[in-house]
């Protein structure tokens, strides 16, 4: 199946907002991590992981599953496909794995974040938040680097199904 050039546009649009804003999203946490840790303010450890309380269900887990599945709709709609090319391969896993690691983490997210409801409780900067943070961030400029360079190497299957197309239109 092969998308029309206009459904192509809108998926594609859906799928560079979603992608990028996720990356941006995360961006502002590690920002935000960072700031926890250097500052000397004992509360604002609490604010950190209230704000990533509030954001990880309405927008960083939408992005990411947005991301997903707009990446796999235009991976096999579009001849790209799903397994031809190493650059929308290691996309998939990259993104699988940011995915899943997000999802876990949500449960950390709700278990700090209830304790920093009580405005008594102070010293809440955790490096393994911006070693989540941080590496999320690393792991999706990776991937927009791999969609705007799209490196050329092709997977076994692509170049048999290339060959298969080519042999199609000559006969
Ligand atoms: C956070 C993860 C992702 C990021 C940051 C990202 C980013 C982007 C960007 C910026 C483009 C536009 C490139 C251009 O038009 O030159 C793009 C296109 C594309 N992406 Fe992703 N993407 C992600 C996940 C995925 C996933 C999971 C898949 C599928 C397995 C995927 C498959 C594709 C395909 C096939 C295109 C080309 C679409 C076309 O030209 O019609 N992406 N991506």
């Amino acid at each position: 199946m092969i998308l029309t050039s206009a459904t192509r546009k809108v998926l594609l649009t859906l799928h560079v907002m979603s992608s990028v804003g996720w990356a941006g999203a995360v961006a502002v946490f590690v920002v935000l991590d960072i700031a926890v840790l250097a500052s000397s303010d004992a509360q604002l450890g609490r604010v950190l992981w209230l704000a990533l309380q509030a954001a990880v269900w309405s927008l960083l887990v939408p992005l990411a599953f947005a991301s997903l599945l707009t990446g796999l709709v235009l991976a096999v709609g579009t001849v790209w496909g799903l397994f031809r090319h190493y650059w929308v391969l290691f996309k998939l896993v990259l993104t699988l794995i940011a995915t899943v690691v997000l999802v876990l983490y949500v449960q950390t997210i709700s278990t700090v974040a209830g304790i920093a409801q009580d405005p008594a409780m102070s010293g809440m900067d955790s490096p393994s938040a911006l070693l989540h943070t941080g590496g999320g961030l690393v792991v999706l400029l990776l991937t927009t680097v791999l969609a705007i360079y799209k490196p050329r190497g092709m997977t076994r299957y692509g170049q048999r199904k290339r060959l298969e197309q080519r042999k199609q239109t000559v006969s």
